[in-house]
């Protein structure tokens, strides 16, 4: 479903190195998806559990978790709130996942700039960018180990105009997006062989707890019935889509991934990273000793792997 060809990322610049690892061997490498008790989450959770994955399933809602877990095999909940700082770094230590896919996200009030507050309007910025921070931060600091993935899903919203009806939702998901680019950045500059991905769904799709409230607003704002406006948009993203998309993703060899792709539902296509720095930067700055710098909160977890 990879509808264009892959552009490379830039490889780890350690001296020597002349491959990046291979494809992805789902049965032996655990995928942990943070928001997969429904909607887009639950389906990436499903397609890696039928492409034979261990899947450590994280979210808040216990019920929807153990039912997930009893329907298909090769799920294990846990109960968490992936917001919380200190539920990153406990998890990944746990389970030492290969796979991390960040999809938690909430759901934003739709109404005009002028009828938030500033709560509302920073609904995303305390959940999805909170979630992806701490995650991404986590998955350097330990670090995950050579050839791990790491997916994070941003949105559509975040490449085009805006989305003037979800007061600060584009802005976060955009800033998902930075915060995928910089890890990515430190990723390499320390050898990590860590790949990180970002994904940009096209919405809203009316079949998840966040694209539903989206379709029903758009559609009142154009005066148009839900049927009317979605016959105005492609196919609707399913999470059986985003689900298969993401497993694609991950068996394609990280040598010719892309640091991003827009997701439809004819599949994949990747995004041109923008020209010159920051990747140039990559090859010509000092480079591993910066780590050292890292905030750790008292802690000294960082045992990246450097260039020797
Ligand atoms: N649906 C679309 O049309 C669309 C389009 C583009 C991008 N996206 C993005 O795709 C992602 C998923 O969207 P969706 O439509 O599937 O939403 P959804 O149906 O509302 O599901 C959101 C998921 O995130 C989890 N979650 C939220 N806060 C959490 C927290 N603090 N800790 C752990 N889990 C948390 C929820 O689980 P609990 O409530 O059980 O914790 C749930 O599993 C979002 O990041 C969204 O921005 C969606």
């Amino acid at each position: 479903m990879l509808t264009a060809e892959l552009t490379p990322l830039k490889a780890t610049p350690c001296k020597g190195d002349t491959t990046m690892t291979p494809k992805t061997d789902l049965a032996n490498s655990t995928t942990m998806v943070v928001g997969a008790s429904r909607g887009l989450g639950r389906g990436i959770a499903i397609a890696f559990a039928e492409a034979g994955a261990p899947v450590i399933a994280v979210a808040r809602s216990e019920t929807a978790l153990n039912d997930l877990a009893r329907e298909v095999s090769g799920i294990h909940p846990e109960v968490a709130d992936a917001g919380d700082p200190s539920v990153a770094g406990s998890l990944i230590d746990r389970y030492d996942p290969h796979t991390l896919v960040l999809v938690a996200g909430a759901t934003p009030l739709h109404r005009p700039i002028q009828h938030h507050t500033w709560e509302t309007f920073s609904t995303n910025w305390h959940t999805d960018v909170r979630i992806a921070f701490h995650w991404v931060r986590e998955a350097l600091l330990k670090p995950l180990r050579p050839s791990s993935r790491v997916v994070v899903i941003s949105s559509g919203a975040a490449l085009g105009p805006g989305s003037p009806l979800s007061g600060g939702y584009a802005g976060a998901k955009a800033t998902q997006r930075f915060i995928a680019t910089y890890a990515q950045e430190e990723a390499s500059r320390a050898g990590l062989e860590i790949t990180f991905t970002a994904l940009y769904p096209r919405g809203p799709t009316p079949l998840t707890g966040l694209g539903r409230p989206a379709v029903e607003a758009h559609a009142a704002r154009a005066g148009q019935t839900e049927e009317e406006y979605l016959t105005r948009l492609r196919t609707p993203l399913t999470p059986e889509i985003v689900g298969a998309a993401v497993v694609e993703l991950l068996q394609t060899d990280p040598a010719s991934v892309a640091p991003g792709y827009v997701l439809n539902s004819a599949g994949l296509k990747p995004l041109e990273p923008p020209a010159g720095p920051p990747a140039d930067r990559v090859q010509t700055e000092r480079p591993v000793a910066a780590r050292a710098a890292a905030p750790t909160g008292g802690r000294s977890r960082f045992r990246g792997r450097g260039c020797a």
